[in-house]
């Protein structure tokens, strides 16, 4: 358990804090970048109730609009240079954790020089993180990847099809302004997709392989424990905002560091793989974790039982560990979320080549990093076992 944690972004929570926006902005800089989606934002008055409070506070306020789902590696070098050219002091992404990326990445480009995708991982020693950004305030309008308050983004390069990440000290937003009354109107699908995304932020550290990360581990179960409670919730009832404030603080609370502090070397496996299934697919990143997370469970309780029998004892209240992992599938399924390969039209015939791009991408050339590690034979398993 050696660990080093630092997390220096600033929460403020709450229904109604959009309306600060102005205010914090402005002690920041009074030149923004309005970064956005599809127009989500747009259709829910959101942007416009963030341009007026940016107005009221004297903040010049310039839209970047197109991010699209899954951030595209030349998206953001427009957003970048957008950045640049209008010599903005401050990046604000209002959006899902699509927006909240790209925001960071383009936050990062005026500082950075050379080739944008050598920023991200996929060349292993050769990365070269960037070490400066525009400071960032993230007002999520989704909850899911818990971007708001970490430093990574994830882009893809549609050129190579490949989709990596970066986690580097000056991504992290200096603020994130969390108004959970922002995320109900995500449709049922993605508040679903969103639930199975944050559960699978903790349970890809839960099951390390180490037995002695005991508070990481309740953490852990306490968040999947909250999603399964306030989640169908949330689905059912996309105005429920105690059940949207819940998920949306568990979606934080899941990859902010807190959970994975001490408990997350091994990597995060079943993220590797999705990210190859999403660079081919374009599919949403969380309905491809419902599938893959209980297919790679199957495959990891064959070579190491003790904590998925706790898993399933602790979170479902079944016996042993092919009943939780069960469980957790049934689950994901009663919210509306794919949990078979073929439910999204993926079929057998580019296994090989997804398992290739997995350990190519995601490992050291021959593996996959995490617990187990895995071999191409075992990514064809897992895709094998989620068909
Ligand atoms: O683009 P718009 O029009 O805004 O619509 C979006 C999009 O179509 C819509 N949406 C967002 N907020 C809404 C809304 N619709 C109605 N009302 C609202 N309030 O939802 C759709 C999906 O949005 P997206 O941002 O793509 O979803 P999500 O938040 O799940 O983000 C997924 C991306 O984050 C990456 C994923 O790989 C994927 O690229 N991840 C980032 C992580 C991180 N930075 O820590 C970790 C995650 O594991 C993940 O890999
Ligand atoms: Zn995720």
């Amino acid at each position: 358990m050696k660990f080093e944690f630092t997390n220096p972004t600033r929460v403020v929570f709450g229904a109604g804090t959009l309306d600060r926006l102005g205010r914090e902005t402005v002690r920041m800089g009074t030149r923004a970048l309005v970064v956005i989606g599809g127009g989500s934002v747009r259709q829910s008055g959101t942007l416009e109730r963030a341009l007026t409070s940016l107005k009221e506070a004297g903040v010049d306020a310039t839209v970047f609009e197109g991010v699209e789902p899954n951030p595209r590696l030349t998206t953001v070098i427009d957003g970048g240079s957008q950045a640049g050219e209008r010599r903005a002091e401050v990046i604000i992404a209002l959006g899902g954790g699509s927006v909240m990326d790209a925001a960071k990445v383009m936050a990062a480009v005026p500082y950075y020089e050379g080739d944008l995708w050598d920023m991200m991982i996929h060349r292993g020693a050769d990365q070269r993180l960037p070490r400066r950004a525009l400071p960032l305030i993230t007002v999520p309008t989704l909850a899911a990847t818990g971007s708001e308050m970490n430093a990574g983004a994830v882009v893809t390069n549609v050129d190579t099809t490949e989709k990596s990440y970066v986690i580097a000290p000056c991504l992290y937003p200096a603020l994130a302004l969390v108004d959970p009354e922002l995320t109900m109107s995500v449709p049922p699908d993605h508040t679903a997709y969103g639930v199975a995304d944050l559960i699978t932020h903790v349970t890809e550290s839960y099951f390390n392989g180490t037995g002695v990360t005991p508070l990481q581990d309740r953490m852990a179960e306490g968040v999947v424990l909250t999603a399964i409670e306030y989640g169908p919730r949330a689905v059912t009832d996309g105005k429920d905002l105690e059940a949207r404030a819940q998920v949306q603080w568990a979606s934080i609370v899941a990859l902010n560091g807190w959970v994975q502090a001490g408990s997350s070397a091994a990597g995060f496996p079943v993220h590797q793989i999705e990210h190859v299934l999403s660079a081919h697919t374009d599919l949403a990143h969380g309905a491809g974790l419902s599938i893959l997370s209980p297919a790679w469970m199957k495959l990891a309780a064959t070579r190491y039982r003790d904590k998925f029998d706790r898993f399933a004892r602790r979170v479902f209240e079944r016996d042993d560990a092919s009943d939780g992992i069960e469980a957790l599938e049934t689950f994901f399924h009663s919210m509306g979320c794919p949990t078979r390969l073929t439910e999204v039209d993926v079929g057998p015939e580019n296994f090989d080549r997804y398992a290739r791009d997995a350990v190519r991408v995601g490992g050291d050339g021959t593996r996959v990093f995490g617990h187990p590690p895995l071999t191409v034979d075992d990514v064809i398993e897992v895709l094998r076992l989620a068909a």
